[in-house]
């Protein structure tokens, strides 16, 4: 009688946290929910709350332990990597009936760029710096993703990188810290939705953090950053994500600074928890807390989940150092009940949060309905089309309907590798390649012949038919790049050139005289400087997802007219990293014109001068193209930059406006960008920073006038102990098309 009144008692419990939170972000339904999950926690032995703090995979965990056994009994708070709404509903079943609290699990994959429609990576996200089609892309991956019982994502992936060589750089959204906080709060509020319903996945705000830094480029490795960096370049879009709402984050596998970021109090509980007032979850990566003992932090598994649960680390991803050693470490006093408390009330929170006690299963009929639809796959390719950067172009795009086109090269009919890294659910199959794109657009001639197999490809043999394609065309529409197993997690590169014998595919192309359009799909930014030298158009695609046939055919043909823009730096050669737009002066700036080959220095000279200053004898200073850059098929021209103030204070705003006229023949749109330098600070600022854009779009001849408002907020810089500085004197102010062009202006802050 007894037992079943505690049952009776516990299903009702649950049920009550379902039905007082559920998502609502009423404050009195957030007390209540709090209360109850507390009351929860009262219930709780000490194993069911490791359990609650334990992410398994089935694959890797069913082997070694009865998986459905350890869900009945309590022990595994949640899975990650199961798919399909059957599949998760059995497991999520047994917790619910068979468990002694009823608690459901919080099932996690990576759905990081689309679920089974997949759009541009991340860095092509970025590249649209369009936040309402980034929203509504992860609006689509969180519908898809939840269909097939997925609850939780783990992404966005929000690492500032600075260097190319790193595979996860096409996860991220490249260099710049405004930019990636501006997409990291449209990426959260696409999973999540603004409001949390049945079509949300809860966010998960990636690496914590640093790990973008790795040295050398090579994952996982070391990263070293001083507070001051810290604060400023790394930290910001953590903190845009916490303000988004993120319901989760992610600790990275690096050591930040001689500290394995899995074990960092600084970082997860000072910053995160405390000064940041982080109320969700953090969970491990991939047995991150596990791997401190290969980091050399930790001896054993035990000092390893002393060091997690002291971090505040709550949930510890695939390895299990908590539940085999967390009770025996409070029994050794080595660890307090109320840290345990802490992040299982933490994780309670967040499956309430996403309506799991109420609706803990999914509705196995909507998979079919939700995914791959029409409008999922037009999210997907106007995503595309917003993605692709157009970085150079002698007049020959958009091309017309009666030219004769000869299509080329690896990656034009690459299903897989258009897709790009991170594509656990996509399937080629649903792919739209260039070439599928091109043969079935009525009116158009293509002859297709590959070239070359694909991107590492060595073997000549495919050249000969691919010249006399090339030949007998009036354009040569080459796609090169690089497959989707170059890049991503620990797929990084020493070199950043176009592989295998892409080159000299181009070349001989270029051999027979014909225009050549070169179609770049990659998830990194090549050094392409020897293609785009030679080539008549260059368009980059950061590997565009499902839909890049169509949507590169639409921006070839100028029924989309280009409008990315770089969101980072180009390199021109790899040795040149790290190479960004918003570096500091230096005490020895580089000339404007610094050379770009040792050609230019004298045979006989004693000493080169260029006022010794920092550039490359053999590279110079400057990049490929520039942060922010990206051509249009019109022309656009900025004129008569105009201030409302010379001088700006705590209380007041200053406007920075300028006219924006579109001075070619085509409809476009303009991605127009504002930068401010701090000429002289207690730390040394950027010789630029991004701190606003606007999109806009105008017929030929019009002009519009774009306006930024600046306020004491945009100014300032964090200290490296977290205090906002914004200190008085003299700020430049631009307003252009991209880190290296635009009007210039100056004002005071008093
Ligand atoms: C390791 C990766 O670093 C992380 O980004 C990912 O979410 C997890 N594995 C889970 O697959």
């Amino acid at each position: 009688m007894l037992l079943i009144n505690i049952v009776r008692n516990t299903i009702a419990l649950a049920l009550s946290i379902a039905l007082m939170s559920c998502g609502r972000t009423k404050n009195s339904s957030i007390s209540s929910a709090d209360d109850k999950v507390s009351e929860l926690i009262s219930q709780m032995t000490l194993e069911e709350k490791l359990g609650q703090m334990l992410q398994v995979d089935p694959g890797v965990y069913s082997s070694t332990i009865d998986l459905e056994k350890a869900i009945a009994d309590g022990k595994i708070g949640s899975l990650l990597n199961i798919i399909g709404a059957q599949k998760v509903n059995r497991l999520q079943k047994i917790a619910i009936e068979q468990s002694r609290l009823h608690i459901p699990l919080i099932v996690g994959r990576d759905v990081i760029h689309g679920f089974r429609t997949i759009m541009p990576i991340p860095l092509g996200m970025a590249a649209t710096w369009d936040t309402t089609i980034v929203k509504r892309a992860m609006e689509v991956a969180a519908t898809e993703a939840r269909a097939a019982g997925v609850h939780w994502t783990f992404a966005p992936m929000i690492d500032i990188s600075r260097d190319a060589r790193w595979g996860r750089i096409a996860e991220s959204c490249g260099e710049d810290t405004y930019l990636t906080s501006v997409m990291t709060n449209a990426m959260v509020k696409g999973f999540q939705g603004d409001e949390i319903t049945n079509h949300s996945v809860a966010a998960c705000a990636k690496h914590y953090v640093g790990y973008g830094a790795a040295e050398g480029g090579r994952d996982y490795n070391t990263t070293n950053i001083s507070e001051y960096y810290l604060r400023n370049i790394y930290l910001p879009p953590f903190k845009t994500a916490v303000d988004a709402g993120a319901l989760t984050f992610m600790s990275a596998f690096n050591s930040l600074n001689g500290v394995p970021a899995s074990g960092n109090a600084h970082t997860i509980r000072d910053i995160l928890k405390t000064e940041w007032q982080f109320d969700g979850f953090v969970v491990s990566d991939w047995a991150s807390v596990k791997d401190m003992v290969t980091h050399g932090y930790c001896e054993t598994d035990a000092d390893a989940a002393q060091a997690g649960i002291n971090a505040g680390v709550d949930m510890e991803m695939s390895s299990d150092c908590y539940i085999q050693n967390a009770a025996k470490l409070i029994k050794d006093g080595k660890l307090k009940m109320s840290q345990i408390d802490d992040a299982v009330r933490r994780i309670l929170k967040v499956k309430a949060t996403l309506g799991l006690f109420e609706h803990p299963y999914t509705n196995e009929s909507l998979a079919e309905k939700n995914t791959l639809t029409l409008q999922n796959l037009a999210v997907a390719q106007q995503a595309a089309e917003k993605s692709a950067v157009l970085l150079k172009n002698d007049g020959i795009l958009p091309l017309k309907n009666n030219m004769k086109v000869a299509l080329i090269g690896p990656l034009a009919n690459a299903a897989h590798d258009q897709m790009g890294t991170w594509v656990f659910d996509g399937n080629k199959a649903d792919s739209r390649t260039l070439k599928m794109a091109l043969e079935s657009t009525p009116g158009i001639s293509v002859k297709y012949a590959a070239g070359l197999q694909y991107s590492r490809d060595e073997d000549e043999s495919g050249f000969a038919e691919a010249r006399r394609t090339a030949a007998n065309a009036d354009v040569c529409v080459l796609a090169l790049g690089e497959e989707s197993i170059l890049s991503g997690e620990a797929h990084c590169l020493a070199k950043l050139v176009l592989q295998g014998h892409q080159q000299q595919l181009f070349e001989t192309l270029k051999a027979t005289g014909k225009p050549v359009v070169v179609v770049i799909m990659a998830g990194r930014p090549l050094a392409i400087s020897k293609i785009v030298s030679k080539a008549n158009a260059v368009l980059y695609a950061f590997h565009p997802g499902t839909m890049a046939g169509p949507a590169l055919a639409n921006l070839l043909y100028g029924i989309a007219i280009p409008e990315g823009r770089l969101p980072l730096t180009f390199v021109v050669d790899e040795g040149q990293i790290p190479l960004y737009y918003n570096y500091e002066n230096t005490c020895r700036p580089a000339p404007e014109n610094n050379p770009t080959s040792l050609k230019t220095i004298p045979v006989e000279a004693v000493q080169y001068s260029l006022g010794n200053s920092s550039f490359y004898l053999d590279y110079g200073s400057k990049p490929l193209f520039p942060f922010g850059y990206g051509l249009s098929y019109t022309t656009f021209e900025y004129r008569t930059l105009q201030l409302s103030s010379e001088k700006i204070n705590t209380n007041s705003r200053l406007t920075v406006k300028c006219n924006i006229t579109n001075t070619g023949q085509t409809r476009g749109t303009e991605t127009v960008q504002l930068y401010l330098r701090d000429r002289v600070a207690s730390f040394i600022r950027p010789i630029k920073e991004l701190r606003g854009f606007q999109k806009i779009t105008l017929n030929p001849g019009e002009q519009k006038e774009v306006a930024f408002n600046i306020s004491a907020k945009d100014l300032g810089f964090y200290s490296p102990n977290g205090a906002f500085l914004v200190e008085p004197g003299a700020f430049d102010v631009w307003i252009g098309p991209n880190a290296e062009e635009g009007l210039k202006s100056s004002f005071a802050f008093e």
